[in-house]
């Protein structure tokens, strides 16, 4: 399985090398053959010395350049950073990013043959309109998208769910999963409220490959456990 952190602007850089090594403690002391990917943020970049894969937030698709802001593969490189989380809602919504730029993004990088994890996900108000809008809104996601490159992730994260406590019910994320698994073979994790408390339900639900946990996982005690029930589970 697929447990991934996503640090989105939370510890330092010391912070974050710390945090590193304690995951890295544990997967090693217990013998965890599962893929553990850390997005941290982008100042807390470093060398690490560890079996888990570092991914970045977000970079411009570019080697380098007058993009003020934003940086390119060439700090990527320094890092030897090959991960990169394209889509996050907090970017779509956030800071603005459109499904053109988003693509422009996925391609540069598919290019490079990077590890990709693309996040997709509806709004509350699309999701009580109905199945129907509900999924013309997440397939308008996919416009544009290679779902069939090979180093593709997929994460289903549903916005009203992010940071709010609130989870679909496991039926409602099987039957989602079920549809998305109809639209791409890749891996196909959840995110949006993964707690240490309903972690082992989630992972256990048919079609989740994996997951994207946000607050949560910036404990790193409450992370390694979700990593070991993903472990008893595969
Ligand atoms: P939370 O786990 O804080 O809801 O965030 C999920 C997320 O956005 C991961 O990318």
């Amino acid at each position: 399985m697929i447990i991934a952190a996503n640090l989105k602007t939370n510890l330092t850089r010391k912070e974050t090398k710390q945090y590193i090594q304690e995951l890295d403690t544990y997967i090693k002391n217990n013998a965890i053959s599962q893929e553990v990917l850390v997005f941290p943020a982008m100042s807390s970049l470093d060398e690490n010395d560890t079996s888990i894969i570092i991914g970045v937030q977000n970079a411009y698709p570019t080697k380098n350049g007058a993009y003020t802001g934003e940086i390119g593969t060439t700090h990527l490189d320094e890092f030897g950073i090959q991960t990169i989380l394209i889509g996050h809602s907090e970017r779509r919504h956030i800071i603005g990013e459109t499904q053109e730029v988003i693509v422009a993004k996925f391609n540069y990088y598919k290019e490079l043959g990077f590890k990709i994890v693309y996040c997709i996900g509806e709004p509350l108000a699309k999701r009580e309109a109905g199945e129907a809008e509900m999924m013309k809104y997440i397939s308008a996601q996919y416009e544009g998208i290679d779902t069939n490159y090979e180093n593709l992730i997929i994460a289903y994260e549903p916005i009203w769910a992010i940071g709010t406590g609130l989870t679909p019910t496991l039926e409602d994320i099987e039957s989602m999963h079920k549809e998305l698994k109809k639209k791409s073979p890749a891996p196909l994790l959840y995110g949006g409220s993964v707690k240490v408390t309903n972690a082992k339900e989630v992972l256990a639900v048919e079609n989740v490959d994996g997951i994207l946990v946000g607050s949560a996982a910036l404990y790193s005690e409450h992370f390694c456990s979700m990593i070991q029930y993903a472990q008893e589970l595969s």
